[in-house]
């Protein structure tokens, strides 16, 4: 086993640093460099926000998120070094004077340089141009930019053409974090690296596949911004649809950026298109309605507060995606994702062809088919049901349903699984683009994200209701059982 971890000397400025995710996410995830000694000793974190706090107060909401949203503990120590190394700047993102009081903040010294916009993405514009004024734009720089990217294919244009005036497209790292997730990265390895999966990785062998990203919460008081979003742009645009080309790609020539990203845009640009002709065979979408959760009664998302009574918006989607090309014609990918089901569970089951004859008939009148399931969380791990003699002195081989299963907690027991912004911001720093998602990838998601919800928009039909803590409409299962499947629970 090989470790080429390295790590140079970083400034990194975050843009919007009170903001949720920069408290939840980005504050957590580089304490947690700094506790692994993957911070290098003059890294330092400059905050740009445009509260009227001092540093002192800063510090302190630093503190309060750290130990609100670092589940295992603070180490006092690691604390306070890396409180030591924030800096607070008070910012207006849309006054470009404004930047060259951060440009003589920033130190000089540093190896490289990382600006970090985790703001709403109608102001990423202001803050290039900001940078630029400061002549803060220096090819050193490495820009970080959050979804959402747009709200369909034109005005992810605009925002990826007011960054890419100041910042060529190797410096500008768009995160789709569900790419720091362990098991996403996992899927590289599992299908790459054992002969068992690539020889057997296409239409000949295999019958269908599911992917499920459910979550139990719901809206979690965004309700204006989900609202606007709905579960299509928030998890199937990005997260559904960069699992899906990782599990369906040609294998890449290497590890390198752009030698990925080039098969993963092939994928997204050979997904059939799902427009009004077909949006109701192939798509379902949903709405919760109240409901039970965790023994409990929750709201529907027209009474959650804030809520539009009117409002169309999906909580839920289902879609039978198909991809034309050579190694997938005829075999479907079934997505599924929705806010307020059962469980937080998210897993790729991917169903093998039954076997052509079956000799085992006086035990099994129909073999089942091997299926792999991949759970990306919670409980991380890689699962195959095989079928397997059941021990015994009897002629007759009796034979049984089986699992192998590899348990991330149980084989690698005393290993953290590393929260996703933890591995992307490492990778920022060390400058790999290879998770990161690429302008043309995120275009493509969108051709095919835009022509559904355009499709949803002009049949006027509401959102199938769903109860809350149910895995969402009828419909759904209708969806997948007129080819004779059914989801697996
Ligand atoms: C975000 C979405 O990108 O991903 C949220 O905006 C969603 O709506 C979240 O809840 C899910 O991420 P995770 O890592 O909790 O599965």
């Amino acid at each position: 086993m090989k470790n080429n971890e390295q790590h140079v000397a970083t400034e990194i400025v975050i843009f919007g640093a009170l903001g949720d995710l920069s408290r939840r996410k980005l504050l957590p995830a580089l304490y947690q460099l700094d506790l692994a000694g993957l911070l290098h000793e003059d890294s330092h974190v400059v905050a740009a926000a445009r509260n009227d706090v001092t540093s002192d107060e800063f510090v302190e909401l630093v503190r309060e998120s750290l130990s609100t949203f670092v589940k295992e503990g603070l180490d006092e120590s690691v604390l306070e070094r890396f409180v030591a190394r924030l800096v607070y700047q008070k910012m207006d993102f849309k006054d470009v004077t404004s930047f060259e009081g951060l440009a003589t903040t920033l130190d000089k010294g540093s190896d490289t340089r990382v600006f970090y916009f985790s703001t709403s993405p109608s102001i990423y514009g202001d803050i290039c141009d900001g940078l630029n004024h400061a002549k803060l734009n220096t090819p050193d720089v490495r820009v970080v930019m959050e979804k959402p990217i747009g709200h369909c294919l034109e005005s992810s244009k605009i925002i990826n053409d007011q960054v890419s005036r100041y910042f060529e497209e190797n410096q500008i790292y768009r995160i789709d974090h569900y790419l720091g997730k362990e098991t996403v990265l996992n899927l590289l390895v599992l299908r790459f690296a054992n002969s068992l999966f690539t020889n057997n990785w296409d239409r000949n062998h295999i019958d269908h596949v599911q992917i499920t990203v459910a979550e139990s919460v719901g809206i979690e008081g965004r309700w204006g911004f989900y609202d606007e979003a709905g579960q299509m742009r928030d998890m199937v645009q990005n997260h559904l649809l960069q699992i899906l080309s990782l599990l369906a790609m040609e294998p890449p020539a290497d590890l390198g950026a752009d030698s990925i990203r080039d098969e993963k845009l092939k994928v997204l640009k050979a997904l059939l298109p799902i427009d009004r002709h077909n949006v109701k065979e192939k798509t379902v979408r949903g709405q919760y309605t109240e409901g039970f959760l965790n023994g409990g009664p929750v709201p529907g998302y027209l009474q959650e507060e804030g809520a539009n009574k009117d409002s169309n918006t999906e909580t839920f989607v289902a879609i039978k995606a198909e991809i034309d090309n050579w190694r997938w014609t005829g075999v479907p990918f079934y997505l599924r994702t929705g806010k307020r089901m059962p469980a937080k569970h998210s897993e790729i089951v991917v169903h093998f062809k039954e076997q052509p004859h079956n000799i085992f008939k006086e035990s099994y009148d129909d073999l089942p088919a091997n299926k792999l399931t991949i759970r990306l969380q919670p409980d991380e791990g890689v699962e195959l049901e095989v079928m397997n003699k059941i021990p015994g002195i009897a002629s007759q081989l009796h034979i049984h349903e089986n699992k192998l299963d590899l348990s991330f907690s149980e084989t690698y027991e005393d290993m953290r699984v590393v929260d996703a912004y933890e591995r992307l911001m490492l990778e920022v720093i060390n400058g790999n683009q290879s998770w990161f998602v690429r302008r043309d990838e995120v275009e493509a998601a969108w051709v095919w994200a835009d022509s559904i919800i355009d499709a949803w928009q002009s049949s006027n039909d509401r959102p199938k209701p769903y109860a809350a803590g149910s895995w969402g409409p009828v419909s759904s299962i209708s969806l997948i059982a007129r080819d004779d499947r059914q989801w697996v629970e």
